[in-house]
């Protein structure tokens, strides 16, 4: 309970947890059965709602961004979610222990400037080899199709942005926000980190890692239905202007983002869409 709002821990057997918040359904806190924290969260972080927490996982949705006429990012991360009594199945994941299952559905307020009815269902679980799992499942409950785009906003907690490798976007191609959202193509290296970097890298392989010298460990992130990976640090200049943020913690945090953003999902009255993410840490030499 933090400012009135609920939070669920979950533990695994072996004594790993993981915090998820009512208020946006935001994960905001995954460690280790040693109790090392893996997500990055902002010691200036406000924890008032309608605006998210500064760190851990926020959801994006409808909207990523600022790619259309909702508020940034869109407003699920703004609401407060409520848990979900009787979800239906997933055979790709079986109910069990650790496990929480929240529902978002729109309110009216939310119809008039989204005006599309649709059914959120978030599942986060804390496996018992501590991976932590994310499935979303959006249903259209409307009478026409509607489109969105999503994004797990994921705040790694790394040692030093100079010291980090992330591995798998080889290659791509990625959309830029720093230059008008234009299109680029990566080159054959793992990505480094000496300036801001705001970008959407296109139709990623199902597995990328974030390689981190100095904690030897490696973040790996597995994801489904989820094409996309937002890759974010705001650096020192833009750090100054994000009031929840510490002038210096950009060198703590990396944001890679399991995402749906190049090309929007759409539903057809009655379909429902799954994105489901992976998180995983290996200790590296
Ligand atoms: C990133 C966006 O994913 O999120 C950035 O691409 C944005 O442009 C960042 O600054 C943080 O957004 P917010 O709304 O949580 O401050």
């Amino acid at each position: 309970d933090k400012n009135g709002i609920e939070q669920v821990i979950l533990r695994n057997v072996r004594g790993a947890s993981a915090t998820v918040s009512m208020h946006g359904g935001q994960v905001l806190s995954w460690k280790t059965e040693r109790g090392e924290e893996l997500l990055f969260t902002s010691t200036k972080a406000i924890y008032t709602p309608p605006k998210p927490v500064r760190g851990g996982i926020p959801i994006c949705f409808p909207q990523f961004g600022n790619r259309g006429t909702l508020e940034q990012h869109g407003f699920a991360r703004n609401k407060i979610w409520v848990i979900d009594q009787n979800p239906p199945p997933l055979s790709t994941d079986p109910n069990g222990k650790a496990c929480i299952d929240l529902l978002l559905k729109p309110s009216e307020d939310d119809m008039k400037i989204w005006p599309h009815s649709f059914e959120f269902r978030l599942r986060v679980r804390l496996a018992a080899d501590g991976h932590l799992i994310l499935i979303s499942r959006i249903r259209n409950v409307n009478g026409k199709p509607f489109s969105f785009s999503f994004a797990f906003h994921t705040y790694f907690s790394i040692s030093d942005i100079s010291e980090v490798r992330l591995e798998g976007l080889e290659t791509l191609d990625y959309l830029d926000n720093l230059y008008q959202k234009e299109r680029f193509t990566e080159q054959g290296d793992a990505l480094t980190f000496e300036s801001e970097v705001d970008r959407v890298y296109l139709d990623s392989s199902d597995m990328v890692a974030v390689l981190d010298h100095e904690k030897k460990r490696t973040f790996v992130i597995r994801k489904e239905g989820l094409p996309d990976v937002v890759v974010w640090n705001p650096w020192e200049k833009k750090s100054k202007s994000i009031v929840d943020f510490g002038d210096e913690e950009y060198k703590q945090m990396l944001c890679v983002d399991g995402a749906a953003v190049g090309k929007p999902i759409t539903l057809k009255p009655g379909e429902e869409w799954t994105g489901r993410l992976e998180l995983s840490v290996v200790p590296s030499t």
